[in-house]
């Protein structure tokens, strides 16, 4: 067996291949390699053609006032992004052709950072591409670590780069530019503060549900009916059974869905389980209270992590989610007897009406959903 593949053979000599065609190898190319050189010569550089900057300073000075119009811009951004995030309403709603209603804070802070951003990089991009040096630097590979030598150069190199890019000749652009960046990172910085605001308020908001009764309106003041989900119908005391259980929404719901309004988390926040236990099973006296004719009511949102607890086993009372299996006993007021939960499921006040309707004549007295370190229990 003959072995064929680096044995370099004499100039411009013919080899067949595999198809029995003989072709021609040039001067310097190998049996083996598939026809191509070991080794690529190098192509060099192409021609350089200076840019209108290099050869006429009114160029360079019109770029300069690019790139400092684009920092600029950039600052424009970024204060429009403040003045946005503190004045306009976040609940503010605008109508906008093809898109249709859209929240006007979202799209305002979108569009004011988006220009921030756009405009430092813009500016960098045009300042290297039009002032920065222009020159193309090769490289012979080398050992990894540059001598002593080498690397005092390179430190040499950049200086005298920095020297290039003409920034200690052009003070407008280092001034805009410094300006950008260090206006840059407040948009950050006022979120960051924001969403560590105060905790009380941020617990507040959670305790809020579309349950609280309304300060306004027809229904102001009124105590809220509970109502079957999906079919909001009203229920009857008389019609909730011992063993029974109902997914109910508050007869306010259709004044948010009117509205529009955060309507997706306000009906999450609100899902509630309806239940009617024996007389002997509630012994409590807060349950107790709060209850009418052994029917209780309780938030459906996990205080886990806010998952919808689905199961009820009649026999035992215990309200079961599925995603960690915490379960709730609704004898001891919805008290964790298993799972990660850490604090019992809220409970709903309620009664009846003149009608023998069953509604909350308040709302949660503490928050739905998730503990998070800030709550009290
Ligand atoms: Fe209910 Fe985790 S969300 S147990």
């Amino acid at each position: 067996m003959s072995d064929t593949s680096l044995t370099p053979t004499p100039s411009s000599s013919p080899v067949s291949t595999t198809s029995g065609d003989v072709v021609e190898l040039d001067k310097g190319h190998h049996q083996g390699t598939g026809g191509l050189p070991e080794r690529f010569s190098d192509p060099g550089l192409p021609p350089h053609i200076p840019r209108a900057a290099d050869l006429d300073e009114a160029a360079a000075d019109r770029a300069e006032k690019q790139v400092a119009a684009l920092f600029g811009l950039s600052i424009l951004g970024t204060l429009g992004f403040l003045v946005s995030f503190f004045a306009i309403d976040p609940d503010a709603r605008v109508f906008i052709p093809f898109i249709g209603n859209s929240n006007l804070y979202n799209i305002v802070i979108g569009v004011t950072l988006a220009i921030a951003v756009f405009a430092i990089g813009a500016g960098a991009v045009h300042w290297a591409k039009t002032l920065m040096p222009d020159e193309e630097v090769a490289e012979d590979r080398h050992p990894i670590r540059s001598s002593d030598a080498d690397r005092a150069a390179a430190v040499d190199v950049i200086l005298d780069g920095g020297d290039k890019a003409q920034l200690p000749r052009r003070p407008l652009i280092k001034a805009t530019l410094g300006g950008a960046l260090a206006l840059f990172a407040l948009p950050f910085v006022v979120q960051l503060v924001r969403s560590l605001g105060p905790m009380e308020k941020a617990v507040a908001e959670s305790a809020e549900t579309i349950w609280d009764i309304p300060t306004e309106g027809e229904k102001a003041g009124q105590p809220i009916r509970l109502m079957r989900d999906p079919e909001m119908t009203p229920i009857r005391a008389d019609e909730v059974t011992i063993g029974s259980v109902y997914h109910v929404m508050p007869e306010t719901l259709q004044k948010y869905l009117d509205e529009e309004h955060h309507i997706l988390e306000a009906k999450a926040k609100a899902a509630v389980l309806l239940m009617r236990l024996g007389p002997e099973d509630l012994t409590i006296p807060k349950q107790i209270e709060w209850s009418y004719a052994g029917i209780v009511a309780y938030s459906k949102i996990c205080t886990h992590v806010g998952c919808p607890v689905g199961l009820y086993e009649q026999t035992t009372h215990h309200l079961l989610c599925p995603c960690h299996q915490s379960t709730f006993d609704v004898k001891a007021d919805c008290e964790v007897i298993f799972g990660p939960a850490k604090r019992p499921l809220p409970q709903l006040k309620i009664t009846v009406d003149d009608e023998g309707y069953l509604v909350a004549p308040q709302g949660f007295a503490e928050p739905v959903g998730p503990s998070y370190w800030e709550r009290e229990r």
